[in-house]
């Protein structure tokens, strides 16, 4: 199956992220994105929408995992990297990007230190984005705070003086602006 296809099929897939494939494909249009940074690709289904809006730019994907890489269909404009997004041996090997998207383990801690360390990796006019803003309590996260990736990007903003929206549907999609 083609790009083009499995990126249809994964949109009409009911899954916990399959109504923000459209999003991504969007705003990698309207950045005219060359290149997404993307942390926490489990089976793929956001890599592959990722490179799907990347085919219309001409841009190239780069994904970090700490597990092994999706079993997915090599591309030539994508890069898989193992490893813990914040080990400076992944973020060493990292050049800026237009688009950072964050769905990795949605602990509180977790995101602070990936929002504070990939700021540095998005380009002027950039942006980042995050999946699970309305999960209250995810897998494995401490009890408090609740909603632990919101309230991440909440104290971020405050912070930064950046601005944020967040789509609501589908377990929440933060996307952060300003930089
Ligand atoms: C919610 S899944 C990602 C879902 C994926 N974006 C999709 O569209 O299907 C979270 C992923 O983050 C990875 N992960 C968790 N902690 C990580 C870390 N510190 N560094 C890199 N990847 C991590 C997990 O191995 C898992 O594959």
């Amino acid at each position: 199956m083609n790009l083009a296809d499995e990126y249809g099929r994964l949109c009409r897939t009911p899954s916990d992220i399959n109504e923000h494939l459209p999003t991504f494909v969007a705003l990698v249009q309207r950045l005219n994105a060359k290149h997404v940074i993307e942390l926490g690709t489990r089976s793929g289904v956001s890599t592959t929408a990722w490179l799907h809006g990347l085919s219309k730019t001409g841009g190239r994907l780069t994904s970090v995992d700490i597990d092994e890489a999706p079993d997915i269909a090599t591309h030539d404009d994508w890069t898989f990297l193992q490893g813990d997004d914040c080990d400076p041996d992944i973020t060493v090997q990292l050049d800026p990007a237009d688009i950072v998207f964050i769905d990795t383990s949605h602990t509180y801690l977790q995101t602070v230190a990936e929002l504070y360390l990939y700021r540095w990796l998005v380009k002027p006019g950039g942006l980042m984005v995050l999946h699970d803003t309305e999960l209250a309590h995810p897998q494995d996260a401490p009890i408090r705070p609740a909603y632990p990736v919101k309230t991440a990007i909440e104290e971020f903003i405050a912070d930064t003086g950046y601005e944020w929206t967040n789509h609501r549907n589908n377990n929440g999609l933060g996307i952060i602006e300003g930089f």
